[in-house]
């Protein structure tokens, strides 16, 4: 019997933006009880960029967006879907996605949405984006992963304000070339993990008075589950096609700490030159690590035609998610 052939969809172009304001850990250290010595040893991070009043997630995110469709050699009109990964957004509602819309001047008939999977946002959104144009509804999809994490951030509280930043990424996907394509993608998230990594305060649940409302990490259980989640997702993805962790060109792991990325390395067995990592400028961006990353790695040619692309990611829910591109 044979299976209705599904198109093929990938990547067509790459932007990001982030702020212009970089910050030390030195210049975090003097206004919190840390040091570039511990935040680097621990996470791999020397610098993060913060985002000012200015620097709207509408405002990053369009940036973002901008560079990715001249990259694609695509005009804002081709675009009739647009999914923000946002954990962050402008505001309640209405989405940010819309907000981006009306900037970037997408028709009025593009599906607009944000998600929130918070750090594995982006692989959510973009195994959402790839449903919708292989369900044929859709031909264009831009996928956005923005992030103003500074302002859920308390900076008084060192075992969490050295870890993050703000910024903004972006992939257009569509139709592909003979021989590339989206090949495959996992997501899923652990029951009553609520507690590990959650930001408190600016939903509809009342706070007590005084109660904290900032982001809240118990670290060291998330690191553990950040690599065996990556591991596990991964082994799982390539095997549901027949692949194996050397089959993989290059890995771009969400960017939460550097001995992270090391330990996913050893666990699936690959030389560290296979993995691409810049959170040691930028920290961690939540939804936008992975395709800021992406973007840079493109543009630093670390991406050749035909390449197996592993984008894999963690994060609160705790959710996990992996994506595989043949380039
Ligand atoms: N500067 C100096 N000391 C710090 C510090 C900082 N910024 N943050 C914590 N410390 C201290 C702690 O208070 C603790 O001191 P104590 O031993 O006197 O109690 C000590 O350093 C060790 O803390 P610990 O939390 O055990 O450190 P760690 O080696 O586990 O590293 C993380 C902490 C957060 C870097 C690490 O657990 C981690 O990266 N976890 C995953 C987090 C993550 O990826 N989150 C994003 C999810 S998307």
């Amino acid at each position: 019997m044979s299976s209705p052939t599904v198109p093929a969809f990938t990547v067509l172009g790459t932007g990001s933006r982030a702020p212009e304001r970089v910050v030390t850990n030195d210049e975090l250290a003097k206004t919190v009880d840390t040091s570039d010595e511990w935040i680097h040893s621990r996470t791999g991070i020397r610098e993060r960029r913060l985002a000012g009043d200015d620097d709207s997630i509408t405002h990053l995110a369009v940036a973002a967006a901008r560079a990715a469709l001249a990259d694609a050699g695509l005009e804002p009109a081709a675009i009739d879907l647009l999914i923000v990964a946002t954990c962050t957004p402008d505001l309640p509602m209405p989405a940010t996605a819309t907000l981006v819309q009306a900037e970037l001047g997408l028709p009025a008939a593009t599906t607009c949405f944000d998600l929130n999977a918070a750090c594995t946002g982006f692989v959510y959104a973009f195994d959402t984006a790839w449903a919708l144009l292989a369900s044929g509804r859709h031909r264009h999809a831009l996928v956005i992963g923005a992030e103003k994490m500074s302002t859920v951030l308390d900076w008084n509280d060192r075992t969490t304000c050295v870890l993050f930043g703000d910024g903004a990424g972006a992939v257009v996907l569509g139709p592909a070339p003979a021989g590339s394509g989206i090949v495959a993608t996992k997501l899923g998230a652990i029951p009553g993990t609520r507690d590990l990594l959650l930001i408190p305060g600016g939903g509809s649940t009342p706070l007590a008075p005084g109660a904290p409302r900032h982001l809240q990490m118990k670290g060291r259980e998330v690191f553990k589950f950040a690599v065996r989640a990556m591991d596990e997702v991964s082994r799982e993805l390539l095997a549901s096609r027949g692949l194996t962790p050397a089959d993989v060109a290059l890995v771009v792991p969400h960017q939460a700490n550097l001995r992270i990325i090391h330990a996913i390395a050893e666990y699936l067995g690959l030389p560290y030159d296979r993995f691409f990592a810049n959170v040691d400028r930028y920290g961690n961006t939540s939804a936008a690590s992975i395709p800021l990353a992406l973007d840079e790695a493109c543009r630093a040619g670390r991406l050749r035609r035909g390449d197996l692309v592993l984008l894999v990611a963690f994060g609160a829910g705790l959710t996990y998610g992996g994506a595989l591109v043949r380039w």
